[in-house]
């Protein structure tokens, strides 16, 4: 049986499929919900110079190293560290890889359902009832409501999965992510001309050291590793259709720029508006993980055009949010594709039950499952902390590792300057991924195990 890139359906037709696509596996509900409350949190325009920094050096060695990883080996996570090294470290290393995307979909799914239900709410007029106080708990409680939600978005991921790369993937990617970034700048408009929303714009874009700690870097690094969906296997995967006329440096410079620039602009969306609403009180932006499902109704509720302006900006949120778990999901599926040699029917509905299954639990998890912890924590919330805190960190350890150790620099330089490419930012690629990376992922690492045990709080 052929293996399944050297189907023409597992190629990208040209750079803008690749970069579309990586970018949407970017820009989720990390730039939309996740970005403006730890802006808020550590201290606004400090939090952003830091972050911007980090992934110009940080993230941007890392997409490359990964990127180029997957287009030299053509091969799935999994298959892509064991070409290399058979050494049980860097066979776990795939594995952890695979089963990090693997574990995610379904409770990102949770989550994509809880957006659904909003953008539904918001559409037929319901804004003002789903923003009264309670709305929300009561929402995520009610397991039956929830899974419904959660059963829309996970078909809607999977049956773009199912029609394939080009016609997929690519072809969604290409229509959602313009219709994103009009969405962004309309919202952004319109929220940062509402009379009180200037302090708001100040407070995001202008640093003010005294607002730095530790926890800014900790906070900006944590989040920049999210957002960028590295160590996931996706940019492996996306690699690997990647076709060899197309300049790695160049296409991921793009979707760095993508990810950064929507994430400026959710800030710029988000925080103006809190400031506008509570009249400049920097307090209310402190909302946390609910300030998007609980102060921004509000907020738009408050505002003239709010119920407009909550329908456009919940659709927004949906579409990253789907292009995130789409990517996700097809980077489990190639590999089960590669891996098991099934076929992507196979491989596609054996993942769509498997997300169906975990996500399940992650819904009852809020409901009549709640008393139900694990070391204290909810079952989303637990699924959560285990890929984005623990597996994360150590995958990307390991493909530092694998880099440094095993394929060498000088093969991903040459890969990268394949067909006379340009890599200019080759001696800080070098330099990063031998000694910086690996140190940042270390703090993430150790910063989350301290902070779950409650010797520090980020
Ligand atoms: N990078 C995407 C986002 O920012 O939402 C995708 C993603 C990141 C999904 C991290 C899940 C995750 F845990």
């Amino acid at each position: 049986m052929k293996k399944a890139h050297e189907n023409e359906r597992h190629l990208f037709s040209g750079k803008l499929g690749f970069v579309l696509a990586s970018a949407g596996s970017a820009v989720g509900l990390g730039n939309l919900w996740r970005f403006p409350y730890l802006a808020a949190q550590y201290g606004g325009g400090v939090f952003l110079l830091i972050y911007i920094i980090l992934a110009i050096s940080f993230g941007y060695t890392m997409i490359v190293a990964e990127t180029a990883i997957g287009r030299m080996t053509r091969k799935c996570p999994i298959d892509a560290f064991e070409s290399f090294s058979k050494k049980p470290i860097y066979r776990i290393g795939g594995w952890v890889t695979f089963l990090i995307a693997l574990l995610i979909v379904p409770y990102y799914s949770v989550i994509g359902g809880w957006v659904v239900k909003y953008l539904a709410a918001f559409c037929t007029g319901g804004g003002a009832e789903i923003a009264e106080d309670g709305k929300f708990t009561a929402f995520i409680s009610s397991s039956d409501q929830t899974l419904v939600c959660f059963l829309v978005f996970a078909l809607l991921t999977v049956g773009v999965i199912y029609l394939g790369v080009q016609k997929g993937i690519e072809r969604i990617s290409k229509f959602i992510m313009p219709v994103l970034v009009v969405l962004a700048v309309i919202i952004c408009i319109f929220v940062c001309t509402r009379p009180g929303a200037v302090e708001g714009i100040k407070y995001f874009l202008i640093p003010d050291f005294s607002h730095f700690s530790y926890k800014t870097v900790v906070g900006a690094l944590t989040q920049m590793f999210y957002s960028l969906s590295i160590a996931m296997g996706i940019l492996i995967t996306f690699g690997s259709y990647m076709k060899k006329d197309i300049s790695i440096e160049s296409a991921t410079t793009n979707v760095e720029i993508f990810d950064t620039g929507i994430a400026i602009l959710a800030g710029l969306m988000v925080i103006p508006a809190v400031f506008a609403y509570s009249g400049g009180e920097k307090t209310a932006v402190g909302g946390g993980p609910s300030l998007m499902f609980v102060t921004l109704p509000k907020v738009f509720m408050s505002m003239a055009g709010g119920g407009i302006i909550g329908t456009l900006f919940f659709a927004l949120v949906l579409f990253a949010a789907l292009t995130s778990a789409i990517a996700l999901t097809e980077s489990v599926v190639f590999t089960l594709e590669e891996r098991f040699r099934w076929s992507r029917v196979k491989a596609t509905t054996i993942t769509g039950i498997i997300i169906l299954a975990l996500g399940s639990l992650s819904c009852l998890g809020y409901g009549p499952w709640a008393n139900f912890n694990i070391f204290g924590m909810q079952i989303l919330d637990f699924f959560d902390f285990m890929t984005n805190s623990i597996m994360m960190p150590i995958a990307a350890l390991l493909t530092c590792l694998l880099v440094v150790r095993v394929i060498g620099i000088g093969k991903i330089v040459l890969e990268v300057e394949d067909g006379g490419m340009p890599f200019r930012r080759k001696k800080l690629f070098s330099f990063m991924i031998r000694w910086v990376c690996p140190a940042f992922v270390a703090i993430i690492l150790i910063a989350s195990l301290l902070s779950v045990f409650g010797v520090i709080k980020i």
